[in-house]
């Protein structure tokens, strides 16, 4: 029932306001400062885990106990441009496959504070997590991959020549998740 409710709130989202929803990407995580950074290797390869600050606006909060989870909560696909190129598939599969060595080797889980963000970078693709809260919430780490690329996965070729990222837009506008051109 409450995805089912979740599904109705991002059909009339869609319907309503669609194109507000574009630039919510643009003007989130402008001023954003590298908090950490570390790298999962992926055989020979390395892939960048950032955790970014966004902006100045946002103050640190008490946090709600438990940090709600959002993990597997339905989210909206809108295409967007971040640049000219949509990533290589080559590129985004290695990041698939650092999330699945973070999931087993780390936790399944990740906590992003609110007005943070954390994205996952190898050659040319970028995989994000944008918590435009105040608090933190939680994700699993199998859920963010999956969606990060299907939202990828709607918006590149073969589907759509043109786009260069591919969001995935919360119901209550807190979170997006994405896919895009590093
Ligand atoms: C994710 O990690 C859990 C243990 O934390 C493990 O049981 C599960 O098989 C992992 N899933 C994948 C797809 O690797």
């Amino acid at each position: 029932m409450k995805a089912f409710c979740f599904a109705l709130v991002s059909a009339a989202i869609a319907a309503t306001s669609y194109a507000s929803l574009l630039p919510r990407d643009q003007s989130f995580c402008t001023d954003a400062k590298t908090v950490s950074t570390t790298t999962i290797a992926v055989g020979d390869k390395e892939v960048e885990l950032t955790q970014l600050s966004c902006g100045t606006s946002v103050t640190k909060r008490q946090t709600a106990t438990p940090i709600p989870n959002i993990c597997g909560e339905i989210c909206q696909n809108v295409c967007s441009d971040s640049g000219n190129l949509p990533p290589t598939t080559e590129d985004c599969q290695t990041i698939v496959d650092a999330i699945t060595i973070l999931n087993g080797s780390v936790s399944p889980t990740f906590t992003v504070d609110g007005g943070h963000a954390q994205t996952l970078t190898f050659g040319t693709c970028r995989f994000f997590f944008e918590n435009l809260a105040l608090d933190s919430v939680e994700n699993c780490w199998l859920a963010f991959g999956q969606t990060a690329a299907a939202a990828g996965s709607a918006c590149f070729p073969p589907v759509q020549p043109v786009h260069s990222e591919g969001l995935c837009l919360s119901a209550d506008g807190l979170w997006q998740v994405g896919a895009a051109h590093s």
